[in-house]
């Protein structure tokens, strides 16, 4: 029936509004029939468009063929008529046919967004610190709790902050057993290296602050060392700097005596042994007694320990006075000042507290591993 729209009431041979009657009335059957095939957004917008849309939809095309076009007043009359009623039947069920659409589509996002609070829930599980990350609390609370402030400084330094103000001039053999990274650098530009110890801190510390000092540095460290069960390539150290006008060896072993028995518990003796590093004179080596035999060299069972080798004792960590060429460097004066300086091995020392032998379960992250320490 739409198609006869196209046409002018008189190429149809319509004369009267009793012969327009019928061609309403099939124009009203087909869009009730057109009114089913809108059934979501895209369809409903063709379905708009097919009856009132303004250039070639059904209610213009009657406007022009029809009314405008009808040959005698009495038509055009009836054609009017019967063009408003369609219109009014028109734009109401279309509009009616968009509300239901909407009302479809929100219902549908509604039941797809429902949430089902009766489900259980997404089980989150909670991590635990690392021990290498406890081991540098303890330490950080023994030295905070004694006066000593924490700094940290950069990974990547130069050759003077981690060799020679440190008294460790090129070709010196101490740079032998550092053996490390450099950096690639434009041609001209500075040397750089991944620090090898934490010691490099105490010279940018000096040059920046006056005595007196009491500082520790946390932080990660690198060297060429093949990874086994006491090294790595990446490991971590605490530096220990302590400098003012009367400082003396007893201060310093007292303080190393004071952490040992914090750290590993209040029976654990501590005793040094010579040494040497370029920047501490005299330089020692603190030993605790193993903690595993109770410093008896034997076990429970009787038979020799297989931590201290039956000796009694178990190697810490290196230290010393500071050497007075040190202070050089920095500008400090070294006829007034005293002072000493430790290099704590964090890996080891987690090593020894939690009796673990092998320090590469530090580094592979096994979580089987690492939340036994909560
Ligand atoms: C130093 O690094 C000195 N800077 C320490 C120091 C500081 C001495 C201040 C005096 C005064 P050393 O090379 O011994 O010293 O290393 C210190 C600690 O780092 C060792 O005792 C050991 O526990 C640890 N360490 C050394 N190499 C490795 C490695 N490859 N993997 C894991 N831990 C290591």
């Amino acid at each position: 029936m739409k198609e006869k729209t196209t046409q002018t009431l008189g190429a149809l041979g319509v004369r009267s509004a009793e012969q327009l009657a019928p061609l309403i009335a099939g124009l009203r059957e087909e869009f009730e029939r057109d009114t089913t095939t809108a059934r979501d957004d895209v369809s409903w917008k063709a379905f708009r468009d097919a009856w009132l849309g303004r250039k070639s939809g059904v209610l213009a095309a009657i406007t022009e063929n029809w009314l405008k076009a009808a040959p005698t007043p009495d038509l055009k009359r009836a054609a009017g008529q019967a063009l408003n009623e369609l219109r009014a039947q028109v734009e109401a069920a279309i509009e009616e046919r968009r509300r239901a659409i909407e009302a479809g589509a929100e219902e549908a996002s509604l039941a797809s967004e429902r949430v089902d609070l009766t489900l259980p829930g997404v089980m989150r599980p909670v991590g635990s610190r690392h021990p290498i990350r406890q081991t540098f609390d303890d330490i950080e609370r023994i030295f905070l709790s004694m006066g000593y402030q924490v700094v940290s400084g950069p990974e990547i330094e130069t050759p003077y902050y981690n060799f020679e103000a440190l008294n460790i001039p090129e070709h010196h053999p101490a740079r032998d057993n550092m053996d490390t990274f450099y950096m690639e650098t434009p041609p001209g530009a500075e040397t750089r290296l991944l620090r090898t110890h934490t010691s490099p801190m105490q010279i940018r510390t000096m040059e920046k602050q006056k005595p007196p000092v009491r500082i520790i540095v946390p932080g990660k460290v690198y060297r060429r060392d093949n990874p086994d069960a006491t090294h790595s390539f990446a490991f971590h150290q605490i530096e220990g700097l302590a400098v003012d006008v009367d400082l003396t060896f007893c201060d310093f072993a007292g303080t190393i005596d004071y952490f040992i028995r914090q750290f590993f518990g209040p029976g654990t003796k501590s005793r040094f042994r010579p040494s040497y590093f370029p920047f501490t004179e005299p330089s020692v080596e603190f030993d605790a007694s193993c903690i595993f035999c109770g410093g008896s060299g034997v076990t429970g069972a009787g038979l020799t320990c297989s931590k201290c080798k039956g000796s009694g004792w178990i190697e810490l960590f290196g230290a010393g006075m500071v050497n007075p060429a040190v202070y050089h460097f920095v500008k400090y004066d070294a006829a007034k000042l005293n002072g000493f300086a430790f290099g704590l091995g964090v890996d080891r020392l987690t090593m020894l507290k939690y009796g673990i032998d092998d320090m590469q379960v530090f580094f592979q992250n096994d979580v089987r591993f690492l939340r036994q320490f909560s």
